[in-house]
């Protein structure tokens, strides 16, 4: 079933010493959701935000907080997360050994969930998970660092995954992360992406309204 297009903003490539306005900037130019980039320093090797800052978020804005967490203990951050104000959590296949065990404790905890994979993973990995997912993240990086080139394997991975969504006639989302904007957008839409997640592209434009409004064209 194919979903309304989400642009969603990585706080990775934000001013992390202005949080609040930034959320607001992203919400005054269009972005639907906020995406949260959540690093241990561990599953990744870099370190970002946690609960607290997600809670601080929650009382900043209105906007629905995608939560990426690329870490090792998903079920553990994602529920406390969850409690500070997450809307959605996705973690990392590659993280866990009982995916179902983490998307039943997530759900419980009352958020959306999806299911990253890395440029390793093959997208017929999270089939099993499918019907149980609000979401599936198909990398065109790997995870750890904005700033990368988008993988041109990325648009075929994508069909893959989007393709078998709708043979079932699920409502879950695709969603890309890395490398995105204005001519990356069209590759992965074409291919069947619904919700787009841009950092340096976003940040750095001079006009956030028009860099997101690009990536609808
Ligand atoms: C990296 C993060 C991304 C990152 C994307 O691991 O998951 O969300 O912010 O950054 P850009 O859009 O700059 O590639
Ligand atoms: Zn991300």
């Amino acid at each position: 079933m194919p979903q309304p297009l989400i642009i969603a903003p990585s706080l990775l490539a934000a001013d992390f010493a202005r949080l609040g306005e930034e959320a607001a900037l992203c919400k005054a130019s269009g972005a639907e959701w906020l995406h949260v980039d959540v690093m241990d320093g561990h599953f990744v090797p870099n370190l970002t935000f946690g609960p607290c800052v997600v809670g601080a978020l929650r009382k900043a804005t209105d906007l629905f907080l995608d939560c990426h967490l690329m870490i090792s203990d998903p079920l553990e951050y994602g529920v406390r997360l969850a409690k500070a104000g997450a809307n959605l959590v996705s973690f990392h296949l590659e993280a866990v050994m009982d995916p179902g065990e983490v998307i039943k404790g997530l759900k419980d905890a009352g958020v959306q969930v999806g299911i990253a994979i890395n440029p390793g993973r093959s997208p017929e990995e999270l089939y099993p998970y499918l019907d149980q997912l609000d979401l599936v993240l198909v990398m065109s990086i790997w995870a750890g660092f904005g700033g990368q080139k988008f993988r041109d394997d990325a648009p075929g991975r994508i069909k893959v995954i989007s393709d078998e969504i709708a043979r079932r006639g699920l409502a879950t989302r695709v969603q890309v992360d890395g490398g995105i904007n204005e001519r990356t957008s069209k590759l992965v839409r074409e291919a069947g992406c619904d919700t787009l997640v841009a950092g340096t592209y976003v940040f750095n434009a001079p006009d956030r309204a028009a860099a997101i409004a690009s990536l609808r064209a």
